[in-house]
């Protein structure tokens, strides 16, 4: 079908040059006004469109790919996790699922980063003293936190992003652990100087700070629970960039309240932008809007890859990006 005929519809806003871009492409249908769309806009849009862009706060289920219109062949999605999109049920009615790998992973590693320096380094209350103005002056026990060199690094998922935080932890000079389902190519790992562990648990045990990269998929829900938590050091950091529901938020609120976690960097939440009340105000917590990919560069190249995959799909082909059930 030429692309200019089909009927694409966008759920969110998306910045400007992709929009103008889709608009030259395609017939498309934008939300200008940015409202996210409750469950009978998305099935109206999804009855009406040949390509629907979603992004990760429309929750693309089953109830509602049976609502959609025979016309729905593309659910190009604006982001690189799917795990609000029923890409089984999708791909059994016919609907191919793509969406933007790899040109998340820099902006996600150095935001990783970020928080593996500033909740040992007590970032946040530094801040707050300023911002209050109730900083009383230099003195030697103020804010001391805990140095990054030296300590162990522990990565749970070791694809793309996990390497790319693995890479940057080197050069602050932390020993790099990981736990992944495969172990990585020799090659790979002695380049990372890093240390597999067939054991999440035994790797839990040992190390000082805890970074998360493994997709939300039935089996990562809640794989860091309350007997996991337990395993940890008292003295040990949580930091998580990648999905929410991969950590049992109300056992690592109570551990991170009784003292039992020295403190969490969290960018995602169990309950998308619902965030457990119990974690705010926490000195020891540094709470960030799922804003690790936020980049003007990293949202471009995104917009880049919906439009290439849209317009391979309308080429006749399948979009480079597909998401296929070996991925699932
Ligand atoms: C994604 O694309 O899935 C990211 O979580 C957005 O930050």
């Amino acid at each position: 079908m030429p692309a200019k005929a089909l009927k694409v519809i966008v759920t969110r806003r998306l910045p400007e040059p992709v929009e103008t871009r889709m608009n030259e492409l395609f017939d498309v249908e934008l939300n200008v006004n940015d409202t996210p769309m409750d469950r009978e806009a998305l099935a109206d849009a999804m009855a009406r469109a040949d390509v629907l862009v979603p992004t990760l706060g429309d929750r693309i289920d089953q109830g509602l790919l049976a609502q959609a219109g025979d016309k729905l062949r593309l659910i190009a999605n604006y982001g690189a996790g799917f795990d609000h999109i029923d890409v089984q049920t999708a791909l059994q009615r016919g609907v191919m699922v793509s969406n933007t790998p790899g040109v998340l992973t820099d902006d996600t590693a150095d935001m990783t980063m970020a928080m593996i320096l500033s909740v040992p380094r007590r970032l946040r209350e530094g801040n707050l003293q300023m911002q209050k103005g109730t900083w009383e002056g230099w003195s030697p026990t103020a804010l001391m936190g805990h140095r990054i060199g030296g300590k162990r690094l522990g990565i749970l998922g070791m694809g793309r992003i996990g390497q790319a935080v693995a890479s940057r932890a080197r050069a602050f000079g932390l020993q790099v652990h990981y736990h992944n389902r495969r172990q990585l190519h020799p090659d790979t790992e002695s380049a990372l100087e890093a240390t597999y562990w067939e054991s999440f648990d035994q790797m839990l045990a040992r190390i000082d700070i805890l970074s998360i990269h493994v997709p939300h998929t039935p089996s990562t829900f809640h794989l860091l629970n309350a007997r996991r938590l337990k395993l940890m050091k008292p003295s040990a950091f949580v930091v998580n960039t990648a999905r929410g529901e991969v950590i049992d938020e109300n056992a690592l609120t109570r551990m991170l309240r009784a003292g039992e976690i020295a403190g969490a960097g969290l960018d995602v939440f169990e309950n998308g932008n619902d965030v457990n009340p119990r974690l705010r105000g926490l000195d020891n917590v540094l709470l960030l809007p799922h804003m690790s990919s936020a980049t003007v560069e990293g949202r471009l190249d995104m917009g880049e890859k919906v439009i290439i995959n849209i317009k391979t799909y309308a080429d006749g082909h399948r979009p480079p990006d597909q998401v296929v059930p070996a991925m699932l």
